[in-house]
């Protein structure tokens, strides 16, 4: 048991490249090979060092057993497109099989990593997906875990994916260059092997993907080792932006004239042709005029029509004008007035049909902008609201207009982007409409179905939230076919910044306790305050924002969930962040608050060591801070993995009472994990106590404060009870801190008896 709990726990292992070399000088070397086998190598791409733009472009292409292979590192490459800067590879797929022979399941985890090099996951046009009929599987990349599971209990059927007909499917977050698929053993295929021996998981391109029932018997996938599944990869040149590119004439790549810079944050910049021009825009003149005159299909033109740079003209012969699209001869001549007068009636035809065409497309798009807004839960969220402004007056939640947020944000412009989650993009924006009020726009990604009927509701919960730790929920827009919610704009970083950022801040214990309170506030406000209770889901120091008096603010809520009242709302997919994630929920597949209070004590450890709750560069087993954390609890060496930058001899007692706090929100089993208003009013304590070491010289005063008669020291009232012992007074609060201390302070509070 222990050891499946570490291969959960542990992420795994990738290899860190260095980011590719420098780009070599712009344009391609007379003599390189362009294809390999039946596959298009344009430019920036090379099958020689000196070929490819840079490293990172060059591809192999290689003959075995008499097929012709184009090949990056070991991984095959099936399709390159400059003008989409994307390119399919083949992917293999991680199986969990039953091994008859020796009556055992068995695992191939499969793994890719582009670490360092152009590619990125295309998270639009992937998906992970799951096949099994007792499979629970996850996919790792370095940030993010997630996975879903699937079974046969509902009948299978062909073309469909639904989580209990033998597969299931979850969303790519953006910007995945590394994974590995993995399986929970517990789930597993010794009982119904005769049926269906494997489980597997890949992430592939949704598009080729299509269910069908014979994956799950067929020995194709089980024997094969090249059951590989495509995957679409997005590429970039270099990870710079468009201005920074340009400002190195020499590396820059878009070296045709009527080429563009497009830049995506997952993948960094490549180059495009101008509109009206087509071809290759990494090679000197390779972006070449369209003849639009030789295509009438996509461009037609009922006149004369003629080629210009970049685009073409379509005109009517002498005597003739061109009426929507269609040449006409002009109304001058009298001595043909029935036909002119014929003319003019089709022509005011022709515009009544276009004017009634139009106003018939504008009521469609309104209806399916109505449609979206139905469907998520828009009506129901307007009803309550309404109700709602005539109970308590006006709740300051709006419902904003596409054209509104796309004019706060420069059209979702890639330059306001604040960060990306596993659910969708934050941009920065400002209301043009009165008080040019700051806020973050959350795009969030495609959800399913079922989540789209919750979503509306969720959101009429989340508006009502009302504590100053939250980060309050402004308004949402919902006529789109992915809602996009808008939060007040908190301009201090997140606090994982504040921890690990390289500014080099001190951050003083006081500071970090306040933080680490409040953030415990929120979620226990959350977890009891609210019916039904919201469960935060994805806990982690960068959801934890800081605003000007750097008060913590808990925000993205794209996780949460309304704790489900019955089991039919069990979760079938599940997603969270590596090093964070509560393996229980893993395994059970529900979401608890007691997900919520281990994802925090993550956090907790963070503030006390300093350290980051996942850390690639480690050892196997120093990567996730909570197992390291565990060890060095268990073996006593607490001190060596605590902050120096807090760590001191009138500390370490306080250090040691958030640890061990910390400890039991780290318990394996949820339900002896303390609840989040316990550690909350546990830290809120120690806080009072760190703030006012006077108190130690009064007794009573100290019981006030630990809200604790001091004489309870019978050891069952302290069962999840934390207690407080006292150092040294604290050097940091030295207003009242003149020593003397007349009470030696644990033989006063009598509090050894709990530890
Ligand atoms: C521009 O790019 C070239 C080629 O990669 C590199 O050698 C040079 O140092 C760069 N210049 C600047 C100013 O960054
Ligand atoms: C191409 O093959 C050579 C020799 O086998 C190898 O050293 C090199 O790493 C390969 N390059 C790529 C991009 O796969
Ligand atoms: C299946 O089990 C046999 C016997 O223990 C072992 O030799 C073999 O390697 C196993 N096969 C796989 C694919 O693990
Ligand atoms: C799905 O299609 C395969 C053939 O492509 C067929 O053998 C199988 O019976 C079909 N399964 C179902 C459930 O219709
Ligand atoms: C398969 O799952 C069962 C429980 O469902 C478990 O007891 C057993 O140990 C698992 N087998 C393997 C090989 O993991
Ligand atoms: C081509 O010309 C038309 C009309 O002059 C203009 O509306 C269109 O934007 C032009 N297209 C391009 C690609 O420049």
């Amino acid at each position: 048991m222990e050891s499946s709990w570490l291969l959960l726990l542990s992420c795994l292992p990738a290899v860190w490249v260095l980011a590719a070399a420098a780009a070599a000088a712009a344009g391609r070397s007379p003599g390189c090979a362009t294809r390999c086998g039946e596959i298009d190598v344009p430019y920036p791409f090379g099958l020689d060092p000196q070929c490819a733009i840079h490293a990172g472009f060059w591809l192999n292409c290689t003959t075995v057993d008499g097929a012709t292979k184009l090949l990056d590192k070991n991984s095959e490459v099936t399709k390159i497109s400059v003008e989409d800067g994307k390119a399919w590879f083949k992917n293999f797929i991680s199986r969990q099989c039953y091994n008859q022979s020796s009556g055992d399941m068995f695992e191939n985890n499969a793994w890719v990593d582009y670490t360092g090099e152009p590619y990125v996951l295309s998270a639009e046009d992937n998906k992970i997906i799951v096949l099994g009929c007792n499979s629970m599987a996850y996919m790792q990349s370095d940030s993010y875990i997630i996975g879903c599971m699937s079974t046969c209990d509902g009948p299978l059927k062909n073309g469909s994916c639904s989580g209990t007909a033998g597969c299931c499917q979850a969303e790519l977050p953006p910007g995945v260059q590394f994974y590995q698929g993995f399986f929970n053993s517990l789930h597993n295929t010794t009982k119904i092997w005769k049926q269906t021996p494997c489980n597997y998981i890949t992430v592939m391109e949704s598009a080729a993907f299509s269910f069908s029932s014979t994956y799950l018997t067929s020995t194709v996938l089980y024997d094969s080792d090249d059951g590989r599944t495509p995957v679409v990869m997005e590429w970039g040149i270099t990870r710079q932006k468009c201005e920074e590119a340009k400002a190195n004439k020499t590396a820059y790549a878009c070296v045709s004239d009527h080429s563009d810079c497009v830049y995506s944050d997952a993948a960094g910049y490549r180059c495009r042709c101008s509109g009206g021009f087509k071809g290759n825009p990494y090679v000197v003149d390779g972006c070449a005029d369209i003849d639009e005159c030789l295509d009438s299909a996509t461009y037609p033109c009922a006149g004369i029509c003629k080629n210009t740079l970049g685009n073409f003209t379509c005109s009517c012969p002498r005597g003739r004008s061109m009426i929507n699209g269609v040449c006409v001869k002009s109304q001058r001549s009298t001595w043909m007035a029935p036909v002119v007068g014929a003319s003019v009636g089709l022509v005011t035809l022709v515009i009544g049909v276009t004017c009634a065409y139009l106003v018939r497309e504008r009521r469609k798009l309104h209806r399916v902008k109505q449609s979206y807004f139905r469907r998520h839960g828009g009506l129901l969220l307007f009803e309550e609201l309404k109700s709602q402004h005539h109970q308590q007056g006006a709740a300051a939640f709006t419902i904003f207009s596409e054209e509104e947020l796309q004019q706060a944000t420069d059209r979702f412009d890639a330059q306001r982007v604040l960060g990306h989650g596993g659910h969708g993009t934050v941009y920065k924006g400002v209301l043009k409409s009165g008080t040019a009020t700051e806020i973050a726009v959350k795009r969030c990604m495609t959800i399913d179905e079922q989540q789209k009927k919750e979503f509306g509701k969720e959101m009429l919960i989340l508006s009502q939230v009302n504590h100053r730790n939250i980060v309050k929920l402004l308004g949402c827009c919902l006529e789109v076919e992915v809602p996009i919610l808008v939060y007040e704009f908190v301009p201090n970083g997140t606090l994982f910044d504040l921890i690990h950022g390289d500014h080099g801040q001190r951050v003083s214990l006081d500071t970090r306790l306040r933080i680490a309170y409040e953030s415990a506030e929120a979620l226990a406000y959350l977890h009891s305050c609210a019916s039904p209770p919201i469960l935060h889901g994805d806990v982690k120091s960068t959801n934890i924002l800081l605003d000007g008096d750097y008060a913590a603010k808990v925000s993205d809520f794209g996780a949460s969930i309304l704790a489900p009242n019955d089991k039919s709302q069990f979760v079938t997919v599940v997603q969270g962040t590596c090093g964070y994630l509560d393996p229980e929920y893993m395994q059970t597949y529900e979401l608890t608050d007691k997900s919520d209070v281990y994802s925090f004590g993550v956090v907790l450890l963070e503030l006390l060591t300093g350290k980051k709750a996942f850390d690639l560069q480690g050892s196997e087993q120093d990567r996730s801070l909570s197992m390291r954390f565990l060890y060095a609890m268990k073996e006593n060496r607490l001190e060596d993995i605590l902050d120096d930058q807090i760590k001191n001899s009138e500390s370490i007692e306080y250090l040691e009472e958030i640890a061990e706090l910390a400890r039991q929100c780290l318990e394996m089993s949820g339900v002896n994990r303390p609840t989040m208003k316990e550690v909350a009013d546990k830290l809120g304590r120690l806080r009072k106590i760190m703030k006012h070491p006077w108190a130690h010289e009064d007794p009573e005063e100290l019981d006030r404060l630990l809200g604790e008669p001091s004489t309870t020291t019978n050891s069952t009232a302290t069962t999840g009870n934390f207690i407080i012992a006292i150092g040294e007074p604290s050097t940091a609060n030295s207003t009242a801190n003149t020593g003397n201390f007349s009470i030696t302070k644990r033989a006063a509070m009598g509090l050894e008896s709990g530890r």
